[in-house]
């Protein structure tokens, strides 16, 4: 059965969710709502669905899964009220902002039998799960380290409301964390200790992005630049450079050394890529996956450089109600990467390392045929479509 999804939250990713939901076979839009009305009707106009508001959309028969893309901060509120309605719940990253808040959704999920996913569901594109796959079959060897780089200019040059990146709930960490932890813990498994550094780079921010709020002047109030080290269970340790105050860099998104190779994991914001592996000390070979449906470049739409399939995970938690199985992108594993998130906050603010307590399975491999399983129609037949 299709699971009928109700959208929370009608601003700038919902865009890339409403285009990508035909791609896959066990989800409709039925409904959206936000907190600006004006917002919602644009998109219900825009995509065919129905426009409520938010305490309808809450209690509609037509809704199984609400689907949360509001600010991270209201993301607790928005999902606590979804899952008390009865409703499964697939909220953007981060799961929440406080760890508090994030168990609270985890047991009440757990106590009304309702399902939780979270993004980034990137972590099931071709990129990860072909760099995962070469972890697993043992090409890398055991991993022993690591570098991570989430290092840009900011948010402010791109997106028209900016100043919620530079908020207590917002900062690099919080941000863009997700997408390297998340993908770090669904390769190496879950991390057992942190040390953290962290500043505030720039005083204020000015907003570029073109909108109402060009000119706007941001104080941030989290720190901007956050460097990390996370040592995993396992015994690997990653090094996480995180900072909006960067130029430009040379860095690679991830790089895992193992006991036989070195493995370059590509940029973990997107579904595609190239993998990258080095058997010996001269030579990169490279993998791209382009010929995959989940790696062909479908954003941005009007000059396609990335593949972003965001709703995989969504699609894969539909599936994964119907089969009466576990889906993959799910909240034990967002619970931990928020934990992880927090404790390297805390970490960089008291100056000590951090035990981190919360543990997590790694989130099922997803293989093609399975990936392409979840499509509504064999992946031929979609591509004219992405
Ligand atoms: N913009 C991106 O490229 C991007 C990419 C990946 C993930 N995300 C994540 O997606 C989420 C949304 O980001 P965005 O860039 O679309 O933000 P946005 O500010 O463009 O849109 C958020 C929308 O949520 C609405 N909203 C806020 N609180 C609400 C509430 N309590 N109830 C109902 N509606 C509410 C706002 O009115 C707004 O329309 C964030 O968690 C962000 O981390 C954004």
């Amino acid at each position: 059965m299709v699971q009928r999804i109700g959208l929370v939250g009608c601003g700038v990713i919902s865009d890339i969710y409403l285009t990508n939901a035909a791609l896959f076979r066990d989800i409709a839009f039925t409904a959206c709502a936000d907190a600006r009305p004006e917002a919602a009707r644009a998109r219900a106009e825009t995509y065919g669905i129905t426009a409520l508001t938010l305490d309808d959309l809450y209690a509609s028969p037509e809704v199984d899964i609400v689907l949360n893309l509001t600010n991270p901060e209201a993301h607790a509120a928005v999902s606590m009220q979804a899952l008390e309605s009865g409703k499964h719940v697939y909220t953007e990253k981060p799961l929440a902002t406080r760890l508090e808040d994030g168990r609270a959704i985890v047991e009440l999920a757990a106590a009304k039998g309702l399902r939780v996913g979270s993004a980034p569901d990137t972590i099931l594109g071709i990129g990860l799960q072909t760099a995962r796959r070469m972890i697993d079959d043992g090409t890398v060897g055991t991993p022993i380290s690591g570098v991570a780089t989430i290092m840009s200019r900011g948010m402010e040059h791109w997106h028209p409301a900016p100043a919620y990146y530079f908020q207590p709930g917002g900062g690099p960490v919080l941000d863009m964390g997700p997408y390297y932890i998340g993908a770090l813990v669904a390769l190496l498994g879950p991390v057992a200790k942190v040390t953290a550094s962290g500043r505030i780079g720039l005083d204020e921010r000015v907003v570029t992005a073109a909108g109402p709020n060009v000119g706007q002047r941001i104080r941030p109030e989290v720190p901007t630049t956050i460097h990390a080290l996370l040592e995993f269970q396992s015994g690997t340790r990653i090094a996480l450079l995180a900072s909006w105050d960067v130029w430009k860099h040379g860095h690679t998104p991830i790089e895992i050394h193992g006991g036989t190779a070195s493995l370059r994991v590509p940029d973990p914001n997107f579904f595609g890529g190239t993998v990258e592996i080095a058997r010996d000390r001269d030579h990169w070979e490279a993998t791209p996956t382009t010929g995959n449906f989940y790696g062909v470049p479908n954003y941005p739409a009007a000059k396609p450089i990335h593949a972003n399939y965001r709703g995989l995970g969504l699609a894969d938690m539909a599936a994964a109600i119907e089969a009466g199985r576990p889906h993959r992108a799910n909240s034990d594993w967002a619970f931990h990467i928020l934990d992880v998130m927090l404790a390297i906050l805390r970490s960089a603010e008291s100056e000590r390392a951090v035990v981190v307590d919360s543990r997590c399975e790694r989130p099922a491999a997803l293989s093609v045929a399975e990936a392409d399983a979840l499509l509504a129609q064999a992946p031929d037949a979609m591509r004219s479509r992405a």
